[in-house]
């Protein structure tokens, strides 16, 4: 029996090289071997307010990049949520067995109700629960997970555990999932913490960004005040992340990444490294992608299919937890 694999992505903002690199090239290697689900989660984007148009238009660009990305539709269920509705059935049982005080604790919950203090609604408060039935709907194994949503796969977890304690094994208690060569990409402009999509604008690369305005990016990458190319991820974080780049974008190994560039200067190193992510990622996503995104109703024709194999899968596991909290089904 293969694992199930489910991961979650807000159609808010763009993946970065980070997260490419990181996380979903390695999915598309992982195809064969699990039963992946990869959602495009609209239902949370909404617990910030969002402009309809934009919302329906970059959950069509995340399901695009996704398989621009090399996500195929195939043998992955590339699905958006709220195209299921087993999502938000299972959410309100689970939310039955969360506790305001474990919710109230939540940091993404503490900092997003800091930021959009005119706007700290309930949905805000019962993300971590919709994210918990997004994963337990489908028995899920594995979740690779950053490190910001540790602690709401954490929550899921508890949630899994205190079901099963009364009613038996109902869900599968889900694990993180830490790929083995997912790459650590650190932002550019602050190498000692890592790239994340929500960063601001300059210090990620985001998957859609314009050849050029890749190369300016990587040209004020932060480095260091001396000149020397070597690999010191302590010392010289800046260079190091640059290195790592390299070495994961061409497929060559660090040793040999800091053979190539001995000499260089550090102008040389950034420029070059930028046009490897050019080179190898930016411009062949975005060709894909660009197709996709022009074909509308391809996209719409694997949505619909792929909500419905979403469906398949979970309705065997919401009429289990129906059936077991005393339900007429
Ligand atoms: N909360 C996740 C984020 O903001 C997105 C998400 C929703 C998710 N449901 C999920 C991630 C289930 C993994 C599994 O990044």
């Amino acid at each position: 029996m293969k694992k199930t694999i489910f991961s979650g992505m807000q159609p808010t903002s763009v993946p970065q090289i980070g997260n490419y690199l990181g996380a979903i090239k390695n999915w598309g290697a992982l195809q064969s071997q699990y039963n992946s689900l990869y959602c495009v989660v609209d239902l949370h984007a909404i617990t910030v307010r969002q402009d309809p148009d934009e919302l329906r238009k970059n959950t069509l660009g995340l399901l695009a990049l996704y398989i621009a990305a090399g996500l195929d539709p195939d043998e992955n269920i590339i699905y958006v949520q709220s195209h299921y509705n087993g999502h938000t059935e299972l959410a309100w049982v689970l939310s039955c067995f969360a506790y305001m005080g474990e919710l109230g604790r939540m940091t993404q919950y503490k900092d997003k109700s800091a930021k959009h203090s005119d706007n700290v609604n309930v949905g805000l408060f019962n993300y971590p629960v919709l994210m918990a039935a997004d994963i337990l709907l489908f028995g899920t194994h594995l979740v690779p997970v950053g490190d910001d949503q540790k602690q709401h796969l954490e929550l899921a977890r508890d949630i899994a555990t205190r079901f099963n304690n009364v009613y038996g094994d109902i869900f599968i208690v889900p694990e993180p999932f830490i790929a083995k060569e997912g790459a650590r990409i650190m932002s550019l402009a602050n190498p000692e913490k890592k790239m994340s999509k929500s960063d601001d604008e300059a210090n990620r690369v985001s998957l859609l960004d314009a050849p050029d305005v890749v190369m300016k990016k990587f040209k004020r990458a932060v480095t260091d005040s001396e000149t020397e190319i070597r690999y010191d991820v302590e010392n010289k974080p800046g260079i190091s992340n640059l290195l790592e780049i390299y070495a994961v974008t061409t497929g060559v190994t660090i040793d040999d990444a800091v053979a190539e560039f001995a000499g260089a200067g550090y102008g040389t190193l950034k420029t070059t490294v930028g046009q490897a992510v050019v080179d190898n990622i930016i411009d062949p996503i975005q060709k894909k992608y660009d197709e996709l995104i022009k074909n509308e109703d391809y996209l719409q024709k694997i949505m619909r299919q792929n909500a419905q194999r979403a469906k398949e899968m979970g309705d065997p596991i919401l009429h289990k937890v129906k059936k077991s909290v005393g339900f007429i089904i």
